[in-house]
């Protein structure tokens, strides 16, 4: 065991915090305040070639390792959640899909810009009235010659007004249960795609989540991504890579918490002393130290299986459920040493507070994570 990031890993952190602290670090209070999403740092994304992380080179990546594509969202989330989401959706849960799933004319024709970031990729699995349990959607996809014609609609769909690639999921049996779930590769420009985004966010404010709407949406057959019925599996895999950017999503902004308690802790004095010099304050401070180390090295040995070509859903569901529990609860901390500074946007703990509620709950909610490691532990699920 080696824990020690490899040359190439320090080098891409370096470029990637330079770039938070000098691109987005400095702008994101406004951007939140104002509730606006900034296509322009997805262009800046893909010049620094951060949206095909570890998508091989043959297909417009660059190659890297699983551990790598987890320092770089641990970074971005540094800056802010909305951004490591969008490379969560666009990389974790669509390109890597496809690399996995797509057959070479689908990779050739999605996975190449996409992974060069010229194009987007979002993932359309959620409905109104299915999030957990995906088996209820109620989207259909109806064979029809050489199309399925697709109808229904699709919500907290990040990256939804950007996305010129949509993963979407829909019903070509509805007598099968989760084995009737078929998965498609849907082009914004298709006739009958809408989008609109949600408004009044707890967090993420700065990201750009909605709905998708499809009606009587013709997609050619080459579109289909894998065989009829095996979209839940398509769905649970891709969730494998997407959970895993969420989770080293998770372990920056617990440090961010860190970071900004620390630099608090030294310049705030009650009762003649700093308050890092007070015991509460540093059993918050400790946790979240501990945590920090505890959340990455999960995130790590779940990589590290990603990297071996082993199967890794109940590391990475461990990791994303101790990381994510452990972000809210840093950011909840960070709040509390701050007092009631922490409780305006003119420091950023606030923010951090509301962008850690999200990430318990999507890609898997904190309940969904405990049952399956609960299941995991009792021999229930293997
Ligand atoms: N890779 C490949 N195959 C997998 C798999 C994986 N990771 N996970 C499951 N499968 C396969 C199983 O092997 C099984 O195959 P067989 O039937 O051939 O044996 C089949 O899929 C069914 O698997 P399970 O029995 O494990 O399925 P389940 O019904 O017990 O799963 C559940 C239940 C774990 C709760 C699952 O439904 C789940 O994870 N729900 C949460 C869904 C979720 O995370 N939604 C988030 C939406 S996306 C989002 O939030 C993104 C965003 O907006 C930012």
């Amino acid at each position: 065991m080696n824990f020690e990031l490899t040359e190439e890993q320090q080098s891409v952190k370096k470029v990637v915090r330079k770039f938070v602290d000098k691109e987005i670090i400095p702008y994101i209070q406004e951007w939140d305040r104002q509730g606006q999403f900034q296509p322009h740092i997805l262009k800046r994304l893909a010049e620094l070639q951060l949206m095909g992380v570890c998508i091989p080179e043959e297909y417009g990546g660059v190659g890297m390792d699983y551990n790598t594509l987890a320092i770089v969202c641990e970074e971005l989330e540094r800056g802010d959640t909305a951004y490591r989401t969008a490379v969560s959706v666009h990389t974790g849960l669509n390109s890597m899909t496809l690399l996995q799933w797509g057959t070479e004319e689908q990779k050739q024709k999605y996975l190449v810009p996409q992974a060069k970031g010229t194009k987007i990729g979002a993932f359309g699995l959620t409905e109104p009235n299915a999030g957990s349990d995906v088996a209820a959607m109620k989207s259909t996809a109806k064979r029809d010659g050489d199309y399925y014609i697709l109808n229904g609609s699709k919500t907290w769909i990040s990256l939804c007004d950007y996305a010129d690639h949509f993963l979407i999921f829909a019903k070509t049996d509805h007598d099968l249960g989760s084995k009737g779930i078929t998965a498609f590769i849907v082009e914004r420009t298709f006739e009958g795609v809408e989008s609109k985004a949600i408004k009044g966010k707890l967090g993420i404010r700065a990201g750009n989540t909605g709905e998708v709407f499809l009606t009587d949406v013709k997609v050619p057959i080459a579109n289909r991504l894998g065989k009829e019925g095996e979209g839940f599996k398509i769905s649970m895999s891709a969730l494998d890579s997407g959970r895993f950017t969420v989770a080293a999503g998770a372990v920056g902004l617990i440090e961010a918490s860190l970071e900004a308690s620390l630099k608090y802790c030294h310049e705030r004095s009650t009762f003649g002393k700093e308050i890092g010099r007070h015991q509460l304050v540093q059993q918050m401070i400790a946790k979240m130290s501990a945590n920090l180390e505890i959340s990455r090295l999960l995130v790590f040995k779940a990589g590290t299986l990603k990297n071996q070509g082993k199967r890794n859903t109940k590391e990475t569901s461990l990791a994303k459920w101790v990381s994510c529990n452990a972000a809210n609860e840093a950011a909840n901390d960070a709040v509390q040493i701050h007092g009631a500074y922490g409780y305006s946007d003119e420091y950023p703990v606030e923010r951090f507070l509301r962008n850690s509620k999200a990430p318990v709950i999507y890609e898997g909610t904190r309940e969904i994570h405990t049952v399956m490691q609960g299941e995991y532990a009792l021999g229930y699920r293997q």
